[in-house]
């Protein structure tokens, strides 16, 4: 299953002042989706924004919101996020005891179900839950701060979950790290959703926004041609 590539800016990395404008700019300039990185100060060491700014952003644009849940425990606030208005809710296995209850609540509250695994978690985490979820994202970086550096390693897991993904039509998303220098191999490795904070939100305003995206979008639509036409040769 082919899924488009999408570009995602997170808006963690966007000034927090005017946050309104900062989507609708990002959106402008060519954004798919809209990440919102919800961090609570206990399951990652930094605290950023919670529903009611997700509520506050929700009129400002029709692009789909995909909220990054890195909270512990998540269960006791999946309905404030979906009431808020985020179209798809993405939870870490490693934020609680029981990911299968959780992501069975994302899907009665009607939102797209995401799942996420830290670097250091091996996929086999998700192994049973793989025809729960719509979307699943590998984390490329520790969560916790825009601007750190990709873990090539995460290439090979990124790899082995588009082969566990099969036929399943299964968002197959990238975080942290992500520039217009390491898209391409994410890319090829079979990822089609790509998070982006500071490479999008770099510079000002939609203009720079908008080369900011279409560097990146470039590389990652040629890493999936050459890899498609190497496929087709085989
Ligand atoms: C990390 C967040 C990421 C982060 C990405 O905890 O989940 O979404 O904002 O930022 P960059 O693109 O700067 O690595
Ligand atoms: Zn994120």
């Amino acid at each position: 299953m082919t899924l488009p590539i999408r570009i995602a800016p997170s808006i963690l990395a966007a000034d927090f002042s005017k946050l309104g404008q900062e989507v609708r700019d990002a959106v402008e300039a060519g954004a798919d989706w809209v990440h919102l990185d919800v961090m609570d100060g206990h399951f990652v060491p930094n605290i950023s924004f919670g529903p009611d700014v997700i509520k506050s952003l929700r009129p400002h644009t029709t692009a789909f919101f995909d909220c990054h849940l890195m909270i512990s425990p998540a269960d006791p606030y999946l309905e404030a996020f979906a009431k808020a208005g985020c179209d798809s809710i993405t939870v870490h296995v490693e934020a609680g005891p029981h990911l299968h209850r959780s992501l069975q609540t994302i899907r009665s509250l009607g939102k797209k179900v995401g799942v996420t695994l830290n670097p250091a978690t091996p996929l086999s985490a998700i192994e049973n839950v793989l025809d729960d979820v719509d979307l699943i994202l590998i984390m490329s970086v520790n969560p916790g701060f825009g601007g750190q550096k990709f873990i090539p390693a995460m290439l090979e897991k990124i790899r082995a979950a588009k082969a566990m993904i099969g036929a399943r039509p299964i968002e197959l998303e990238v975080d942290g790290g992500i520039t217009a220098e390491t898209i391409g191999a994410a890319a090829a490795a079979g990822a089609n959703v790509f998070v982006a904070g500071s490479a999008v939100y770099k510079g000002e305003g939609i203009a720079a926004y908008r080369n900011n995206i279409a560097a990146l979008r470039a590389p990652a639509e040629i890493a999936r041609l050459k890899t498609a036409a190497k496929d087709g040769r085989k």
